[in-house]
C-alpha cells in the first residue's frame, strides 16, 4: 500500500467517555461489520471486560475509508487498555501510531486519565484530534469543554469534532479529520525488516497471535524471523489483519499494522515492545523503548479446599498462556498449605486474574494481603528484594528498607477536596501541587505504593461519590521506617495476614485489623485472643468471647427440623473455613479484614 494512504491512530479517553462506542461506530460506518454482527462492543472481547466496561487487551482494526478526495485510505485503529496498570502496553500501542483521537465527554470535561493519556500521546509526537463526544446529552457543554482542552492540555481545540458515538452524529467528520490531520507513516520498503511487537495473545486455533507495526521492510509468510530481545527464531506461517474479522494478507509493508502467527506456544515468548527482524540480512539495531514488564503487587493465592491445589496449578498455567505479565511460583504456608505467590501489574490486574480463576475455573480462593516489592540492604552490604512478608529476614540483619513510591494525579470537584487531602495525608502522602481548572481541582501527591494498593482507589471513589479520578506512575524507591506486623489468633501467627507497614501506621492498622477480625471470626467454645504484634511486642488486642456450649440450646428442645437446619448450616459454614490451630476463620475474613475502615 502507498504510504500516503495509510493512517495509524489510537483513541485516548478517560474511562467511560465513549472510546469503545466510538470505535464501534467507526467500524460500522466503514462497513467492517454488518449491523446484526455488532455486539455491544466488538473491541472488548472478553466477558469480564464487557461486564466491567473496561478494555484490557489492545486490539486493532483495519478500516477502508473512501475519503473526500475519492481515494481509499487504510485506517488502522488501535484500541488501547484504559487502566494505569497496563501503562506499558499503552505506551507500545501509542508508539505504533502517528496520531490519536482525544475523546472527551461533553458533559464531564477533561479528567485525570484524559490528561495522563494525552501527555503520553504528545510524548510520542502524535497529532491529536480532539473529539467532543456525547453532544446528545442535555448536560453537554461543548464550548466549555473546548475551552478546557485548550486551557488544561494546551492544544488547539477550535477544530474539535463534535460527535455523539451513541446517536451516530459526527462519525464521518471524525473519519475525515483522521485522513486530513493525522500524518501518514514513514518507512523504507527496501531496508532490513524492523517490526515492533505491539501485543500478543493466545488463540485456541491459531496459537499465539502477534500484533505488529512494520517500521521498515516487509513481513510475509515463510520468512524466518528473529525476536531481538527474546533471542528466539520463528518461521512466519500467517500474515493478516483484523476487520475486525481475521483476513489473511500476502504481506505487511512499512507503516502497516497487522498480525502474524509463527507456531508460538506461549505469549511469554512474544514480549511486548520487542523488535522483529529477519534472520538473514536483519537489522543490527533494535527499536528503542523495549522494557521488561515487572509485576509490582504480589499476593498469595491458596485454594480454600486443599484438594483443589492441582486444579489451581492447572488454571493458573492456562491463564499465564494468555497473559505473560503476571508471574507465579509455588508457595507453602504453615496454615494455608500449598498455593502460589503471584505477581501482578497492579491491583486491578490482580482482581481480574482472581476473578477469572473463580469464574472461569470455578475455584474458591484465599487471597493473602497484597504486598509491594521492598528492597532491603543487609548489614553485610548485600541486597534482597522482598515480596512476601513471610520471607522478611531477622531485623538485626537489615540495615535499611526501601519502598516504591508513586506520583499521583487526582482530579476532583472542589467540594470533595478536603476529604481527599485528608485521605492522602493519612496515607503518608506528600502534596506537590494543587491547581484549579474550571471549578475542579487537580491535586498532585507523592505516595508510597504500599499505601495505595489496599483500598485507596475505593476510598477515593467513595468519598467523592465517584467523581474524583486517579492516575499514577511509579517514581522509584525511597527509604522508609518499615516493620513486619504479625496477626496472632489464639496465640498462633496467621501468616496470610502478616504485612509490612510503616511504623507510624502500625498501631492504627493493627487496631483496625484486630477489631474487624473480632467481628469476622465466629465464636468458638473457648475465648480467642486476637493480637497484632511487631516482633514480640503486642500493639493491639481484642478478645472474642466464648460461645454457649450448644448451638441448638436456644431452640428450647422444641422444633426438631429447626435444629437440623442449624446443624446443616454449621456444617456448610465449615467447608468455607480455614483452621488455624484450633480456630476456624471464614474465607471472607481474609479479604474483609484487609479493607481498611
Ligand atoms: P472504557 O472502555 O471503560 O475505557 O470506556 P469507554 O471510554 O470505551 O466508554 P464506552 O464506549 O464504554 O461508553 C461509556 C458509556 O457512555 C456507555 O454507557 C455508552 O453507551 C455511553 N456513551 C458513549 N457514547 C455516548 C454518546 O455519544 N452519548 C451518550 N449519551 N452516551 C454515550
Amino acid at each position: 500500500t502507498d504510504l500516503a494512504l495509510i493512517r495509524n491512530f489510537s483513541i485516548i479517553a478517560h474511562i467511560d467517555h465513549g472510546k469503545s462506542t466510538l470505535a464501534d461506530r467507526l467500524i460500522q460506518y466503514t462497513g467492517g461489520l454488518a449491523e446484526r454482527e455488532m455486539t455491544a462492543q466488538v473491541l472488548d472481547n472478553m466477558d469480564i471486560e464487557r461486564e466491567r466496561g473496561i478494555t484490557i487487551k489492545a486490539q486493532t482494526v483495519r478500516l477502508d475509508y473512501k475519503g473526500k478526495d475519492g481515494q481509499t485510505y487504510q485506517l488502522n485503529l488501535m484500541d488501547t487498555p484504559g487502566h494505569v496498570d497496563f501503562a506499558y502496553e499503552v505506551s507500545r500501542s501509542l508508539a505504533a501510531c502517528e496520531g490519536a483521537l482525544l475523546v472527551v465527554d461533553a458533559a464531564q470535561g477533561v479528567e485525570a486519565q484524559t490528561l495522563a493519556n494525552v501527555y503520553q500521546s504528545i510524548e510520542h509526537d502524535h497529532e491529536i484530534v480532539p473529539v467532543i463526544n456525547k453532544i446528545d446529552l442535555p448536560a453537554a457543554e461543548p464550548e466549555k469543554v473546548k475551552h478546557e482542552i485548550e486551557e488544561v492540555i494546551g492544544i488547539d481545540a477550535s477544530q474539535a469534532v463534535l460527535a455523539s458515538a451513541k446517536a451516530g452524529i459526527g462519525i464521518e467528520e471524525v473519519l475525515d479529520a483522521v485522513v486530513a490531520r493525522i500524518p501518514p507513516p514513514g518507512g523504507d520498503r527496501n531496508a532490513p525488516l524492523k517490526a515492533m511487537l505491539v501485543d500478543s495473545w493466545y488463540d485456541p486455533y491459531l496459537g499465539v497471535v502477534i500484533l505488529v507495526r512494520v517500521i521498515d521492510g516487509v513481513i510475509k509468510k515463510g520468512l524466518q524471523v528473529k525476536f531481538m530481545a527474546g533471542g528466539t527464531e520463528h518461521l512466519i506461517d500467517r500474515v493478516g489483519c483484523m476487520r475486525p474479522k481475521i483476513e489473511q494478507l500476502a504481506e505487511l509493508g512499512p507503516g502497516e499494522i497487522g498480525f502474524i502467527t509463527a507456531q508460538i506456544k506461549e505469549v511469554a515468548q512474544a514480549r511486548v515492545g520487542d523488535t522483529i527482524t529477519t534472520v538473514k540480512g536483519g537489522a543490527s539495531e533494535a527499536l528503542p523503548g523495549f522494557k521488561e514488564v515487572q509485576p509490582v503487587v504480589f499476593c498469595g493465592l491458596f485454594p480454600v479446599d486443599a484438594a483443589d491445589f492441582e486444579k489451581l496449578r492447572d488454571s493458573i498455567g492456562k491463564l499465564r498462556l494468555n497473559d505473560a505479565s503476571f508471574s507465579f511460583e509455588m508457595e507453602t504456608s504453615a496454615a494455608l498449605g500449598f498455593g502460589f505467590r503471584c505477581g501482578f501489574l497492579g491491583l486491578l490486574h490482580l482482581e481480574i486474574i482472581q476473578e477469572r480463576l473463580s469464574r472461569e475455573y470455578d475455584l474458591d480462593l484465599i487471597t493473602t494481603a497484597p504486598s509491594v516489592v521492598y528492597r532491603l540492604t543487609m548489614t553485610d552490604g548485600s541486597h534482597m528484594e522482598l515480596h512476601n512478608p513471610a520471607d522478611m529476614p531477622d531485623v538485626v540483619k537489615i540495615d535499611t528498607m526501601e519502598e516504591p513510591w508513586i506520583k499521583a494525579t487526582i482530579y476532583t470537584p472542589d467540594e470533595y477536596l478536603g476529604s481527599i487531602l485528608k485521605l492522602c495525608q493519612d496515607r503518608r502522602g506528600i502534596q506537590t501541587g494543587l491547581t484549579y481548572v474550571g471549578g475542579r481541582a487537580q491535586v498532585n501527591y507523592e505516595l508510597p505504593l504500599n499505601e495505595v494498593v489496599f483500598d485507596f482507589y475505593d476510598r477515593l471513589k467513595s468519598i467523592s461519590r465517584g467523581y474524583a479520578s486517579f492516575d499514577y506512575e511509579q517514581i522509584g524507591l525511597r527509604e522508609g521506617d518499615l516493620v513486619k506486623m504479625n496477626i496472632l489468633v489464639n496465640n498462633e501467627p496467621v501468616d496470610a495476614l502478616s504485612m509490612i507497614v510503616h511504623r507510624s501506621q502500625a498501631d492504627a492498622r493493627g487496631r483496625g485489623l484486630c477489631e474487624r477480625l473480632k467481628d469476622l471470626i465466629p465464636r468458638h467454645l473457648f475465648k480467642i485472643p486476637i493480637q497484632a504484634a511487631i516482633g514480640a511486642k503486642v500493639i493491639a488486642r481484642e478478645t472474642i468471647a466464648a460461645m454457649r456450649k450448644d448451638v441448638t440450646a436456644k431452640c428450647y428442645g422444641g422444633d426438631i427440623s429447626r435444629k437440623k437446619k442449624l446443624l446443616e448450616k454449621q456444617k456448610e459454614g465449615k467447608k468455607r473455613m480455614r483452621e488455624y490451630g484450633n480456630v476456624q476463620i471464614p474465607q471472607e475474613a481474609f479479604i474483609a479484614a484487609l479493607r481498611m475502615g
